[in-house]
């Protein structure tokens, strides 16, 4: 056994306020290992002009409001480092430094390259930034030396490129300067947005942890529910139904099985199932709820905590640059 921390490090592009799915995949995830092993989480905002550079103006915002999300669900500053990328420039320095070395069709293979162009079709993605974005990930965890990236499956070439590019750099300067690291896939329970399709903004169909109460419980009620139960008297099968997808999280397991068979006998009508899916929502952020509130009005320490970060994440990243300017023999 050793008891050396492991070092973990992940991103996500600043999208403004997070919604449940963000909760229950990613920040649940980050709770949990932030209790063990040296955390380095931070907001990605210049991944978020590979895709937004024609309006640049919510980035800030959004990278503010995100903080408030990590902080008011749990993600302690105290045990973890919480930085804003472009606080840190040593990123680009490396950013630059990888792609003297990366050819071209590394980035070109990387699926997400076509398939963000084709699902983003409307925007023009023939950019160098954006081809280069998976390039740019590599040297935000490369900086840290980290040996541990959680992510979702969607990220996993790009953790598998990090590591190509880091036995290249290694091979090509004779030293073993770059860790490879691993990415850590966290099981994820898929929680669809009201509309029953993926929750995603663009949907328009999320529910947000920050959202009221009165809002929850509108977008609750919107809720699409199995399709084939018409009437109340209808039996219905609750594996068709948004609403159940959403109890099998967030409502004790015995009560959801007393859901799922109310459900299939018809013995429960579909209001009175989002009636007790709300009430549990509700009680489940009602804690975040309040410490996003007191977060808003004391923005000044939200600045504290990423200045802090910046701190701690630069100087890593300076002692990370040092090394990788001698193995080249720049310095
Ligand atoms: N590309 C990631 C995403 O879209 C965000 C990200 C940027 C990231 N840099 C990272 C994740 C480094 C993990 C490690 O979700």
């Amino acid at each position: 056994m050793n008891n050396v921390k492991k070092r973990v490090l992940s991103g996500m592009r600043p999208t403004g306020k997070l919604h449940l799915g963000h909760y229950i995949g990613v920040l649940e995830n980050w709770k949990k290992l932030q209790q063990d092993n040296e955390c380095f989480f931070f907001v990605a905002d210049w991944h978020a002009l590979t895709t937004d550079y024609n309006d640049p103006s919510k980035i800030r915002e959004y990278t503010e409001d995100m903080v408030i999300d990590w902080l008011a669900s749990g993600i302690d500053p105290e045990k973890c480092t919480m930085f804003v990328q472009s606080d840190i420039l040593e990123h680009a320095e490396l950013h630059l430094l990888l792609s003297m070395i990366i050819p071209i069709p590394w980035l070109e293979r990387v699926p997400s390259y076509k398939e963000t162009q084709e699902s983003l079709s409307e925007r023009d993605l023939t950019t160098y930034g954006f081809l280069g974005y998976p390039l740019l990930q590599s040297a935000d965890i490369l900086i840290y030396g980290a040996d541990t990236v959680p992510v979702g499956i969607d990220q996993v070439p790009h953790i598998e490129l990090t590591r190509e590019v880091a036995r290249r750099f290694n091979f090509l300067y004779g030293e073993n300067t770059l860790v490879e690291p691993q990415s850590m896939l966290t099981a994820t329970p898929k929680l669809p947005g009201i509309d029953g399709r993926k929750m995603s903004k663009s949907f328009d169909n999320c529910i947000f942890i920050s959202d009221n109460p009165e809002t929850v419980e509108k977008k609750v009620m919107q809720m699409v529910t199995d399709p084939h139960r018409i009437k109340k008297s209808d039996c219905g099968d609750p594996e068709l139904s948004t609403v159940y997808a959403y109890h099998k999280i967030f409502t004790p397991g015995e009560k959801v099985a007393e859901i799922a068979e109310g459900c299939r006998t018809a013995s429960i009508g579909c209001v009175q199932c989002k009636k007790i899916l709300i009430q549990n929502l509700l009680s489940a952020f009602s804690g975040f709820r309040a410490r996003r509130t007191e977060l808003e009005k004391n923005r000044s320490f939200v600045n504290d905590i990423i200045n802090e970060g910046k701190g701690k994440a630069s100087a890593e990243a300076r002692k990370m640059m040092e090394r990788v300017r001698r193995t080249m023999k720049l310095k």
